[in-house]
């Protein structure tokens, strides 16, 4: 195949191919077989590889993955990310539309929208090309996640049709229930948390460093809102500009209406309150829009949101049952948490038989009987909660529920520390669900990932005796695994050699993850980064002082005294010692440092105001990275004040009469020899 032959084909397989895209995850009427495409796709990545001159960021082959970002860069958004102001009753949407009509005189015409349970997007086009896919971030600027992004099927990476040279698409990114619910049963079989619902799972997805697993996980989007210089003079409504966008190539959902009277629009309301169950995504409320632009314009924002629109919110789906009996859960710290069983009921697409009940005020504040008919909804958690007792229905001679004074497991007399709501279980050493809790952690992905342990088999060698703690597990070889089974778990040659493989290689898990993986309470994974960045050793951190610890920031007198408390048990001590001597990481790997990199070795910053490219802590670590210092205040030995958009003029001021200079964003660019791409120089249009 000739060049010129190669470049024809795969131009005409990438048209070929985003159209049966299009068929497929927007008109959801695919002309050809899954192989067939399937077929193509290959035949387009093998020509790419082999002519990677015409290999085009915008490819079909693309929205597989594969790119990795290692940080996502912040960006300033061109137009604001606002969001919308919230109602919950025929009222509010009343009032809402009688405001409008203090500034319209003539006839305003509603566009009501699903209201998209995910997160914003802002995906921005340049002459039909998808060049970034930014976060709402904090509404001025967010993270440039264009990698991921494309992975999305439904978003079209190249238009076709009569769109704008430069515009803007806002839309939701959502995960459907279908790909919500293969993900958690994944996660856990892994061990791993479950995400409580689809749009945190969406959040966590759009976040993750490795494109594959996003193309993996089938994110959706939908769009609703078009942004551009002088868009009203190509379209007089937002209907129109939406209908446009449809033409070529987004997805935009078919369920929308054109309503005049409140009437009109409770008659969607109501009918979506009820329909949204039969979605294959998950839907909050109802977005009301003024549809005339001319309108929205006379109409304008507040500091928040647009005047000219409004989300209606659906009240959570609420149902009745009974209490029928409250366990005692004891958490890896020793927290006892109160769960009530609850006859099973179907409560918004599940069967729920479980509720939380938080600690022993809550149980004394709806004063909980036995056999109380009590409320359940849904919130953001997993687990549902309890909102009401119905005490119309408590039968006489009820009894009160109380919360338990011993250990449920291993019946040891719970404490409780003043100002906290939660009971203890002081057995933190030999208390079973505490140490096996322990080492579940311990083996969690983001821990020491021990993956092909896994709950059930750390709770059969638990039982069995082979392990009574996270240094235990290093003691374990292939001979005492292998052939172990009862009628839950069994120890076969694989698996057997996966858990010594991954035992191994856990040794070279960093610092900064063992000392998350030691579960002290309070210390997650960004706690457990911090310490490790001021102190680079184990035996540092045991050293320092609660004054110390308290002193670096973010971690505060809380975490602080956790930490002492641990380190000062000679029995975690203890497992420090056989974990350090199995050869695990108790020091931060140090980074020989280049000399390009440590070009502002001695020199110190102080940096003020908002920046194109980085975030305010972004541009912090950049300085440190490459030797520079960070200090708060200007003073006469400040070497430079990087100056961001929107710096304070006292700042200003102060750095001009020192004679301290001032440098921008690109300056600083330049020092550390960072080179953007031109479309990354700044924003676009
Ligand atoms: S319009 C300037 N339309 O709801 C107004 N937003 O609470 C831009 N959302 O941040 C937003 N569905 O993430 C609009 N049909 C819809 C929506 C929608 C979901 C989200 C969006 C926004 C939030 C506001």
């Amino acid at each position: 195949m000739t060049k010129e032959e190669a470049r024809q084909r795969i131009a005409a397989l990438s048209d070929e191919l985003e159209q049966h895209n299009y068929n497929y995850y927007i008109l959801a009427k695919p002309t050809i077989s899954d192989y067939e495409f399937d077929m193509k796709l290959e035949e387009l990545a093998r020509l790419e590889k082999e002519f990677p001159e015409f290999l085009s960021p915008t490819s079909p082959t693309q929205r597989v993955g594969g790119g990795i970002t290692k940080e996502f860069q912040s960006v300033k958004h061109r137009y604001p990310m606002l969001s919308l102001a919230n109602s919950y009753s025929r009222e509010e949407i009343a009032d809402f539309i009688s405001r409008i009509k203090k500034t319209i005189e003539e006839d305003v015409e509603f566009c009501c929208e699903l209201k998209f349970d995910g997160l914003s997007i802002s995906l921005q086009y340049e002459n039909g090309t998808l060049v970034r896919a930014v976060t709402r971030g904090d509404g001025t600027q967010g993270d440039d996640v264009t990698t991921n992004v494309k992975t999305i099927h439904s978003v079209p990476l190249k238009l076709h049709g009569d769109y704008p040279e430069f515009f803007e698409m806002r839309g939701e990114i959502v995960m459907p229930f279908e790909s919500f619910n293969r993900l958690n049963e994944a996660r856990a079989e892994a061990g791993d948390d479950l995400f409580a619902n689809p749009r945190n799972a969406a959040a966590g997805t759009l976040k993750l460093q490795d494109s594959k697993e996003v193309a993996r996980r089938r994110l959706d989007n939908y769009c609703y809102y078009m942004m551009m210089d002088g868009l009203e003079d190509r379209y007089q409504t937002h209907y129109q500009s939406l209908q446009a966008a449809r033409k070529w190539g987004f997805n935009i959902s078919n369920f929308m209406a054109l309503c005049k009277t409140i009437d009109e629009i409770f008659e969607f309301i109501d009918y979506w309150d009820e329909a949204r169950h039969q979605l294959p995504f998950a839907i909050d409320g109802i977005v009301l829009k003024v549809n005339s632009y001319a309108q929205q314009q006379a109409l304008g924002f507040t500091a928040k949101s647009p005047k000219w629109a409004i989300a209606y919110k659906f009240k959570a789906e609420e149902v009745e049952t009974e209490l029928q009996s409250v366990d005692f859960q004891v958490g890896r710290h020793g927290t006892i948490t109160p769960v009530a069983n609850l006859a099973p009921v179907q409560l918004a697409g599940t069967t729920v038989k479980r509720a939380t009940l938080n600690n022993e005020d809550f149980i004394r504040q709806f004063d909980l009987h036995y056999g109380d008919t009590v409320t359940v909804v849904k919130g953001g958690e997993i687990i549902p909660k309890i909102i009401g007792v119905n005490f119309d229905k408590r039968q006489a001679g009820a009894q009160p529920v109380t919360f338990t004074k011993v250990c449920p497991v291993c019946g040891t007399e719970l404490v409780k520390n003043k100002d906290e709501a939660a009971w203890y279980c002081p057995n933190a050493q030999s208390c079973p669900p505490q140490v096996k809790g322990r080492i579940e952690h311990f083996i969690s992905r983001k821990a020491m990932n021990i993956e092909s342990l896994g709950e059930g088999k750390v709770e059969f060698l638990y039982d069995a005796g082979l392990i009574k703690d996270v240094a235990d597990l290093y003691s374990l070889t292939f001979s005492k695994l292998y052939g172990l089974s009862n009628d839950k778990v069994s120890f076969k040659e694989k698996t057997a050699k996966n858990i010594i493989d991954a035992l191994e290689k856990s040794k070279s898990v960093p610092f900064e993850r063992v000392l998350f993986a030691l579960g002290i309470r309070n210390v997650g994974e960004v706690v457990a980064k911090t310490i490790v960045a001021e102190y680079h050793d184990i035996d540092s951190i045991i050293r320092a002082s609660v004054e110390e610890l308290s002193a670096i920031n973010t971690v505060g007198e809380v975490i602080a005294l956790s930490v002492k408390a641990f380190f000062e048990n000679p029995v975690n001590l203890d497992i420090v010692q056989r974990l350090r001597a199995a050869g695990l990481q108790f020091a931060k790997a140090e980074t020989p440092k280049s000399d390009k990199e440590q070009v502002l070795a001695g020199k110190s910053f102080v940096v003020s105001g908002v920046f194109a490219h980085y975030s305010r802590d972004g541009i912090k670590e950049t300085i440190k990275a490459y030797g520079g210092k960070n200090v708060g205040s200007i003073s006469g030995k400040t070497d430079y004040v990087l100056a961001g958009d929107k710096m304070g003029p006292e700042k200003r001021k102060k750095a001009e009469s020192l004679g301290i200079p001032i440098i921008t964003e690109e300056e600083f660019d330049a020092m550390i020899g960072m080179k953007r791409e031109k479309e990354e120089t700044g924003l676009l249009f």
